[in-house]
């Protein structure tokens, strides 16, 4: 596993798994919850150690119980779990502090890696008022690092205002269908990781150069993406309920896209 330093001096793994539709009837979202999770179980066991969890995803307890199950220490887990900007969490900071106290129960532990903001919140108040709590548990070691996610740079600039502790990443959709390009930018001035959700996502006629450039390195078209976010700094947690994949996912340590390749997928 590589490890990306963040600007706390945590070490995050390059990658994680999703885990939105983790545990639900038909792999569908908004489906009903099952009682069992095989693809974590498969995920950790093929070396996964980086969990992207939500509050919104409504499995953090099942997901919080595969994790605890395994043969796996928690020190070697990075656990991330996202509070949504809805009023029930964001109300006031007894609210915020519930929600936090909740997932640290879910996840059978006291401490989480990363806690992130999920959407950006509107109210500025509010905003402040989650922020602090967020800066409070990281303060008392509960939460090992703090961020946000779908965050733009106007977002950023707010938070910026009043925030003592600077977000050590924000999580955004990064994929050959939105690049994101422009806040990939700012946040590598800003000095906050980005990490992709939706790494996998391409265009059929992206897919066909993915696998031709594929090739020459015998991977595969999603390979070359995945790599290909993780050697410009991007942190990436594909979600797949299918081993093989899984295994996939993992598998792009062993070589290294040439200047020419990065450059012509960049531009794709
Ligand atoms: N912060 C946010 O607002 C936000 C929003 C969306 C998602 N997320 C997080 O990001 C995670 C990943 O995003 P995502 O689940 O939307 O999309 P994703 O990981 O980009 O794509 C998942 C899809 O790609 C397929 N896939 C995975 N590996 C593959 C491979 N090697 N070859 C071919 N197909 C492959 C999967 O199918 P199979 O199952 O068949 O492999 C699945 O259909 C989520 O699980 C969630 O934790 C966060």
């Amino acid at each position: 596993m590589e490890y990306i330093t963040l600007n706390n001096g945590l070490k995050m793994p390059i990658v994680g798994t999703g885990t939105n539709t983790y545990g639900k009837e038909n792999n569908e979202y908004n489906a009903a919850l099952t009682n069992e999770i095989p693809e974590l179980i498969s995920a950790l066991e093929l070396g996964y150690r980086s969990i992207d969890a939500a509050i919104v995803y409504r499995n953090e307890e099942l997901v919080g119980r595969v994790l605890a199950e395994s043969t796996v220490p928690r020190e070697e887990l990075f656990i991330t779990t996202k509070v949504p900007g809805n009023e029930e969490y964001i109300s006031s900071k007894e609210a915020t502090r519930a929600a936090i106290d909740n997932s640290l129960i879910n996840f059978q532990t006291d401490y989480l890696d990363l806690l992130l903001i999920h959407f950006p919140i509107e109210d500025k108040g509010q905003l402040k008022n989650t922020w602090e709590v967020f800066e409070e548990y990281y303060e008392a070691g509960k939460l090992k690092a703090i961020g946000v996610s779908n965050f733009g740079k106007e977002h950023l600039e707010e938070l910026k205002e009043f925030a003592k502790v600077k977000p050590a990443v924000n999580q955004i959709q990064i994929n050959l269908t939105e690049p994101n390009q422009d806040l990939l930018a700012v946040l590598k001035e800003e000095g906050i990781a980005p990490v992709a959700w939706g790494p996998m996502k391409a265009e059929a006629h992206q897919k066909e150069v993915l696998d031709e450039i594929g090739e020459s390195y015998k991977k595969s078209g999603a390979q070359v993406l995945l790599k290909y976010q993780i050697q410009r700094g991007v942190i990436v947690i594909p979600k797949s309920h299918n081993r093989e994949n899984q295994a996939s996912n993992l598998d792009f340590f062993d070589f290294e896209l040439s200047a020419e390749d990065m450059k012509k997928i960049e531009t794709l």
